[in-house]
Order: structure tokens, then C-alpha cells, then sequence
């Protein structure tokens, strides 16, 4: 046993965490922006040591990767378990650590808890593993553990509904826990995995920010907890309870981004790991989408659809996607989840020729499954009652119920049923659902699900697939591992989707997210949109249709055809390019910058979702651009503007070159326009 003060420096591109152990399981002493090389972590481990006081015990117990209550740790302890009844108390000491794993042990109680550390992209990745050698229950067991910034004012973290996701919300940082836990078996509308600490005076550009991202799809918690002593802990974890007993436990990757450029060096660090490190791409192109989903609903019409195909294929689309409602008797959601077999009664040819159509035409073809899930009224259900999960006198959602996944013989069933319909068609991606959330949270389930994807994954590695959930329920670095798209929302009315789109940025970048071309008389919110508005807001992520092209007009088929085809000029920079969230004086705009992976390009997207309360358009400031470059600017879609704009603002009649100082200091002065309109800027790099 090693009681001498020991030091440990883990750096990832732009932050750096310091770590020292005097025996017992390490702690943070330093965690943020990159230290220089040379830095004396021994020293810093001496700086770092705070004073006690009157009033309080002779030394502050430490705050380590994994704080423990027999060590007179007073918050929230990292692991909380159980054996035969009685609480354990660990104390564990450092056995082994190689700067990157620390092995610690409580030989009483036969205990190893083994925390290490990767870098992954310009994150720092932590993992925490409890081992037993005697069965155990565990209710809590945090990944690493680090210290929630002394100089942060807010946690922000994130709550949202069914076409509302990602409602960003602040707390103060005061004494006691704040806790957001999701307890149904899934990341959630409700509680996606996902806070940020911003330190006083931060913004979406500027400023120190911390970042956590809990790369779980079945639940997890997190405490943000200031202690009695001032200091503050943040912990990530499963949903507590959610694991039956057992010797071995694991938590989820916890990400850890810091910024010194506001949200947005976090934002970027975790958009740039979604796309380069975490999702598997079989083809790096993006291609425009058409869902039928809110064209027809249940009701498949081979006609119909071939007609419909048609016409989104000459409006620029190159992937159909068949939503619900082609297997089983499934007229309504109220049967055949589980029978994943063609309706002849819709489909009395099949598929196949349906699909032959859309290749035919120059498209991909797409297929909606929820493998998860069970109607009562099903006859998978019938023959199986035994595989549905949770009490038979539960709550239903959307009349459906959930498959029990730790079973081997549901997953096979499972596997079955998919591999079939992917042998046996020219099915490139899968739009997968999950429209409830469990009876109760299991860790079990997730593990099964996980399994089922990568078992398909492997024998299928060229389809695609898009994690969908109600929207965006299921949305993590977890099932993003598996899958290759997120549903961000069910809501395609572009006014809400500019904020959502906007707020996921914080987490996701463009070539994940999907955004579809909604009706033109919305079916979640009744509003009714500008064709070039619905088609602006789609073109800032994954675009695609989801409206019956019978519907348009000429002049909204053009635009909507023109708007496709900027898109496709585009996407191939976009899709590797840095979304970077834009401050705004006025607090109706809400505006993105899209800045290519190498500098020399950049689109802004500004839209104005609310009615100014100042007259004249305030100036928009850009950001992450060269000082003393100057760049070219142009309004892509100045032939937007309304009669109501008469003034001369010099975008509405040519190109501009200005320094990129000028940029970022003064920013762009716009045209008026309505609410619920986008103002596309395109800019070069002179
Ligand atoms: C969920 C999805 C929708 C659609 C329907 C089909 O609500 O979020 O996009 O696929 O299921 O039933």
C-alpha cells in the first residue's frame, strides 16, 4: 500500500484532468482547459488542498473519481449497494494504475472498482466497473466522478415532450442535489443524457463551458450536487435499480468536453464525435429522404405510393422510406406490432415490385419496424404472452406493450423476422421505433437491444438504420453506436424544428439529424408555413420530405426542388462541417453557423421564429472566423425579401467582402422579414 502522494495527468485536445491518490481511490484535482507540458502535478495536487474551518470536520473528505461514505464523504456516495439486505461502506485503496486504468480494491468486503479513462476525439471518455466476488445489489454506481466548476453560475440541463424535444433548462447552483433521473428504460424526451456547466458570463461563443454526455440508451442519472463544505460534484449513471444482483457492473461512457469558446467548443467536440468516432457509416453520403408517413398514414395504396414516389423523385429525393402500416392487419396503432409479415391484403404482390418502382426511379428503399414492441391484438402475443415485459394489468402506451429483450428467444424471434425481410428485399435502411417507454426500467433490455442491432448490423452492414422514438426518445451515444440517423422530432412544423434543431446541435451534428419537408398545413401544431421556410429549415440537417406531394403548388414544388438541389451542392462540406450556435441580440432570431471543416467556407442560417420587438433588424454577429481574413458574403435567398423591406441594406442587392473581424464584432445587417422565415447567408474565405 502506497501512501505517498501520487499524480497522474490524462490530456485530451483541449483539456486536461489531473488526478492524485494518496492511497485511496483517486480524485480530481484539475480538470479543464489543457495544462502546459511541463505543469508540476505535484505542486498542483500541493495548490490545490483548501482550508477547513470552524464549524466542520478536521479535513475535507475527498471528492474522488468514485466518493465514498465511509470516508466521511457527505453527498451523494458513487456506489450504493447492497449485500443480503445490509448497505455496503467501502473503503477501497489504490492497488494498480497505469495513467489510464486505476484498479482499487476493499478486500473485506471483496470488492475491485476499476475506473479508466480514454480519449476519444477531443473528449475524454470515463468508464467505472464494480466487481464482486460475492453476489451484490447495486442501486447507484457512478462513472468517474469530477468536480462541477466553482466559477459556474448555472447547470443547464435538458427537458423536452413529444414534439418538443431538447428544452434546454437552467438551475442555479445552490446547496443540495439537483437530480434528473429517467426511470422508463430510456434516455427519454423526457431527460436526455446531456448537461452543461457554462461558468459566469458564458454564451453560446464565448466563454469557459463544461460539458457531460451519459452514452446510455436505458435510463441513467445524474446528480449536479453542491456540498455542505461549497465544493460540487457532478455524477452520471444508470437509472437506479434498473440492474438485477450480480458481481459484475459497468456504467456507460461518460463523455467530458470543455470549452474556452463558450457552448459551442463543447457542442462541437460532441458533434464531432458523434460523426467521426461513435456512429458507423457504411456510405458517407447523405441522401435526401421521403417518408410516407404523413402522406398516408396506415393506409398503403401500391398506387398511391408508386404515384407519390414518383413525383418526390422528380422533386429531388433519393431514398423512400415506408413508414408503418405495411405488415400484419395494422390499419390503425392498435394491432400487429410483433407480426412483422406483409399485409397481402395492402401488399398483395409484396413488397418487391413496389421497390423495383423506386430503384427504377433512382432511389434507395427504406422500411419502419418497431421490433421492440407487441399489440396485445397480435399473434406474436397470442402465442407468446410469456415474452411481453412488466405486469399483465399494466398501463399500456400507445396501446402497445414491450417485448422482454434478456430473453434469448425473443431476440431470436426478432433476428429472425428481420434478417428474412432484409434477405429478401433491396432494403438499404431501417427506420427503427420505439413508441412507449417500459413497464419499468431494466438495464436488461438495453443490453438485448443492443445486441439484437449489432447481431443485425453484422450480418447486414450496409443497411442503415434510424433510432426513432416517438421522435427523439431514444437519442445517445449508445444506440448512435448502432444506428446511423436519429428521428430528432415527430414535429415537422418548421417554427418548433428551428429551436429543436437548434438546442440537439449542443449535442448533434448535421449529417445524424433528420429533418424532413412537413404538410403544408402542419399535422402537430396546425400552423401553417412558407414552403421556402419548411424547406430552409429541413436543409440545415438531414433533409427530406414528409408531405403528400400532391399537395404542392407549382411555385412550392420549384422552391422545393431548388432548395433540394442547394442542399445536394452542399451536404458533401456540410455534413463534416462544425454547427456552430450564433448569439443574437435580438432574442427572436435564432441562428446557426455552419463553418466547413477547413475554414474556407460557412453558411448561416437565420431564422426569425417570433415577431421583433425592436423595429429594425439588429445586426447578427458571426463567429470562429479568421480575424484578419476577409470573406465574401452573399444572401443565397435575397429574393425572399418581402415590399414590406425598403430599405437598402446592401445583401439585398449584391455580395460583400469584409474582414472576418467585421464579422465577429459588428456582424451582418439583414433585411426585415416576417416571423417564421430563414435568411440563408453563404460565405467564402477570400
Ligand atoms: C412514431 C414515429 C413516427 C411514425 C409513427 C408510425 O410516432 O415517431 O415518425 O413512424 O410512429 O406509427
Amino acid at each position: 500500500m502506497n501512501e505517498t502522494l501520487q499524480t497522474w495527468r490524462i490530456d485530451a485536445p483541449g483539456q486536461t484532468l489531473v488526478l492524485s491518490s494518496t492511497g485511496g481511490v483517486p480524485g480530481a484535482v484539475y480538470w479543464g482547459s489543457a495544462l502546459p507540458a511541463g505543469e508540476d502535478l505535484v505542486a498542483l495536487s500541493r495548490a490545490s488542498v483548501m482550508d477547513v474551518t470552524g464549524g466542520m470536520i478536521d479535513a475535507l473528505p475527498p471528492l474522488s473519481l468514485c466518493p465514498e461514505a465511509a470516508r466521511s464523504f457527505d453527498g451523494q456516495p458513487g456506489l450504493v449497494a447492497y449485500r443480503g439486505g445490509q448497505p455496503l461502506y467501502p473503503r477501497f485503496r489504490m492497488e494498480q494504475a497505469d495513467g489510464q486504468q486505476f484498479t482499487c480494491r476493499d478486500h473485506d468486503l471483496g470488492l475491485a472498482l476499476v475506473i479508466t479513462f480514454e480519449v476519444l476525439g477531443d473528449t475524454l471518455v470515463g468508464t467505472t466497473r464494480l466487481e464482486a466476488e460475492e453476489d451484490l445489489t447495486l442501486h447507484h454506481l457512478a462513472a468517474p466522478v469530477v468536480p462541477g466548476p466553482q466559477m459556474g453560475a448555472e447547470i443547464v440541463d435538458f427537458a423536452g415532450r413529444w414534439i418538443g424535444e431538447f428544452q434546454p433548462q437552467s438551475s442555479r447552483w445552490r446547496p443540495g442535489i439537483h437530480m434528473r433521473e429517467a426511470r422508463m428504460g430510456r434516455s427519454g424526451h423526457e431527460h436526455p443524457p446531456l448537461a452543461y456547466f457554462p461558468e459566469m458570463g458564458a454564451t453560446n461563443t464565448q466563454g469557459t463551458v463544461f460539458a457531460m454526455h451519459y452514452g446510455w440508451s436505458g435510463g441513467h442519472v445524474m446528480y449536479a450536487e453542491e456540498l455542505a463544505d461549497g465544493r460540487r460534484q457532478i455524477q452520471w449513471g444508470h437509472a437506479t435499480g434498473t440492474r438485477p444482483s450480480g458481481t459484475v457492473f459497468r456504467t456507460a461512457p461518460l463523455y467530458l468536453a470543455v470549452s474556452d469558446r463558450g457552448m459551442n467548443g463543447c457542442a462541437t467536440t460532441f458533434q464531432r464525435l458523434l460523426r467521426d468516432h461513435v456512429v458507423q457509416w457504411p456510405a458517407p453520403q447523405r441522401p435526401v429522404h421521403y417518408n410516407c408517413w404523413e402522406a398516408v398514414y396506415f393506409d398503403h395504396d401500391p398506387e398511391v405510393l408508386r404515384d407519390i414516389a414518383t413525383r418526390v423523385a422528380g422533386l429531388g429525393a433519393e431514398r423512400f422510406v415506408l413508414d408503418d402500416g405495411w405488415f400484419g392487419r395494422r390499419d390503425d396503432d392498435t394491432s400487429s406490432l410483433g407480426d412483422w409479415d406483409i399485409d397481402p391484403r395492402k401488399w398483395p404482390e409484396g413488397l418487391t415490385p413496389f421497390i423495383d418502382h423506386v430503384e427504377a426511379l433512382g432511389m434507395r428503399f427504406g422500411l419502419w419496424v418497431e421490433p421492440e414492441m407487441v399489440n396485445l391484438d397480435s399473434n406474436l402475443a397470442r402465442a407468446h404472452p410469456e415474452w411481453i415485459l412488466g405486469p399483465s394489468d399494466q398501463i399500456e402506451g400507445r396501446q402497445q406493450r414491450v417485448l422482454d429483450l434478456s430473453k434469448q428467444g425473443v431476440r431470436d424471434y426478432l433476428y429472425r423476422k428481420l434478417a428474412t425481410l432484409l434477405a429478401n428485399h433491396r432494403i438499404d435502411y431501417l427506420k427503427w421505433d420505439h413508441n412507449r417507454l417500459l413497464p419499468i426500467g431494466s438495464a436488461a433490455q438495453t443490453e438485448g437491444v443492443y445486441a439484437l442491432l449489432n447481431d443485425l448490423r453484422s450480418a447486414f452492414p450496409e443497411v442503415e438504420i434510424e433510432s426513432c422514438a416517438s421522435g427523439g426518445g431514444r437519442i445517445d451515444a449508445g444506440i448512435l453506436s448502432l444506428t446511423q440517423r436519429v428521428w430528432l422530432s415527430d414535429s415537422n412544423d418548421a417554427s418548433e424544428r428551428l429551436r429543436i434543431q437548434h438546442d440537439a446541435a449542443l449535442l448533434l451534428p448535421m449529417a445524424v439529424t433528420g429533418s424532413h419537408v412537413g404538410p403544408r398545413d402542419c399535422h402537430t401544431s396546425g400552423r401553417v408555413h412558407d414552403i421556402r421556410f419548411r424547406a430552409w429549415v429541413a436543409a440545415q440537417r438531414h433533409m427530406g420530405f414528409e408531405m403528400d406531394p400532391r399537395e404542392l403548388s407549382d411555385d412550392e414544388a420549384q422552391v422545393l426542388t431548388e432548395v433540394t438541389q442547394w442542399w445536394k451542392d452542399n451536404r458533401d462540406w456540410m455534413q463534416r462541417a462544425d454547427i456552430l450556435r450564433l448569439d443574437s441580440g435580438d432574442p427572436s432570431i435564432i441562428a446557426e453557423q455552419q463553418l466547413a471543416e477547413d475554414g474556407a467556407q460557412f453558411v448561416v442560417f437565420a431564422g426569425k421564429a417570433a415577431a421583433s420587438s425592436q423595429i429594425v433588424p439588429r445586426p447578427l454577429r458571426l463567429t470562429g472566423l479568421v480575424a484578419g481574413t476577409r470573406y465574401r458574403i452573399k444572401l443565397t435567398n435575397r429574393g425572399d425579401a418581402h415590399h414590406l423591406s425598403r430599405g437598402t441594406p446592401v445583401l439585398k442587392s449584391e455580395a460583400l467582402e469584409v474582414s472576418g473581424v467585421y464579422l465577429m464584432n459588428h456582424g451582418l445587417n439583414l433585411p426585415w422579414s416576417f416571423p417564421d422565415r430563414m435568411w440563408v447567408i453563404e460565405g467564402t474565405k477570400l
